[in-house]
């Protein structure tokens, strides 16, 4: 289609959307929180396919198995392993998707600004590479790095749901005011930074050990040959990097008398890495059983959401009336 054609059916689609009726910013908030949970919940049960074995409960992909939609009464795979992974791709289509479309529809009605647009519409974009990737982690035999792939996008969807939720409340025509010392949000920044690699090396780890893929057919599992002890090290080793940024960043919102969001947030974010930390502690130490492995992505994605919000807040658009009341940095 020439892009004339593209404006014509964009502006189109622009006006059937205004047919919806107009939501108020705290609506499109709750949309947004209710993305970001359909992402975080989406990793969850990723996990628990791992955990309970059931990546290739639906052998086939996009169909359950090569004549059926939906799962069947089968000698080769239980019923459980079926509904699991069916249930799994039925949560990815249907709670993904419909948060995805709802925020979208949503700030276009309401004509928010384009960079909460450009956030709005990865959501759906994403969804549709992820599906893709999901396929391929079937049709590859669920090797690790593509398993590890898709929750890596999945930890990256998280990133950008919760940027999304933070700016979605800010007022389009607001003013960017610093709201902490510029240095802590430098630091902040690298925390992010380090987070990523922790996730990188956190993926690692799991390709190394018993959660891979469908350890009930060691054949279709194609497992990372690497020393358990020495990837945990790294990854551990990483976390204590991002634990000296987020501390020191705590440390410089405290002394900088950074607004009371601000410090709320750090501490809510040093909790979170400390309950994650100490997750991971104890399901090293006791075997990796699988309900830790699950609550530990969970925990993944809280640190994940809680470091991007943290990020967001120290300096947020706002309403210039709001500006002059409350402190702010240079920077
Ligand atoms: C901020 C803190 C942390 C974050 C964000 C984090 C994140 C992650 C992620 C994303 C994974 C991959 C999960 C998966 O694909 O199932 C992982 C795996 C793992 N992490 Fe962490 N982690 C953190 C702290 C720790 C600590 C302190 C330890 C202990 C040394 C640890 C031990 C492990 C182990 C043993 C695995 C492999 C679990 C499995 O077999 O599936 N983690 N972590």
């Amino acid at each position: 289609m020439s892009s004339v054609g593209q404006n014509v059916a964009y502006r189109g689609f622009l006006r059937l959307v205004d047919f919806l009726p107009l939501p108020t910013v705290r609506t499109q908030r709750r949309i947004a929180l209710a993305v970001l949970l359909s992402q975080a919940l989406i990793a969850v049960t990723g996990s628990i396919v791992r955990v309970t074995a059931s990546g290739l409960g639906c052998p086939t992909w996009p169909k359950c198995f090569d004549d059926s939609l939906v799962p069947l009464a089968s000698n080769q795979v239980p019923w459980w392993h079926q509904a699991i992974e069916f249930g799994n791709r039925q949560i990815a289509v249907w709670i993904v998707v419909t948060c995805s479309a709802a925020i979208v529809l949503a700030v276009l009605r309401a004509r928010r600004r384009r960079e909460i647009l450009i956030y709005a519409w990865i959501m759906p974009a994403s969804t549709l590479f992820q599906g893709v990737l999901g396929g391929i982690t079937v049709l590859t035999g669920l090797s690790w790095w593509v398993v590890g792939s898709h929750m890596l996008v999945s930890c990256a969807m998280v990133a950008a749901a919760a940027t999304l939720y933070v700016k979605v409340g800010q007022p389009d025509d607001g003013v960017i005011t610093s709201q902490a010392p510029q240095s802590s949000r430098n630091l902040v920044a690298w925390s992010a930074v380090v987070m990523a690699l922790v996730l990188t090396a956190g993926m690692t780890v799991t390709g190394a050990g018993p959660h891979a893929g469908d350890r009930t057919r060691p054949e279709a599992m194609d497992r990372f040959n690497a020393s358990i002890p020495m990837l945990t090290t790294i990854h551990g080793l990483l976390v204590a990097l991002y634990f000296v940024l987020i501390v020191s960043a705590t440390a410089q919102i405290w002394r900088g008398g950074a607004a009371d969001v601000v410090r709320r947030r750090a501490v809510i974010v040093l909790v979170v890495a400390g309950a994650q930390s100490l997750i991971g502690i104890v399901q090293y130490f006791t075997n990796v059983p699988a309900l830790l492995v699950v609550l530990h992505v969970a925990g993944a994605c809280s640190v994940i959401a809680e470091t991007m919000i943290l990020f967001q807040v120290m300096k947020p658009r706002m309403a210039r009336d709001e500006v002059t009341a409350v402190p702010h940095f240079a920077g």
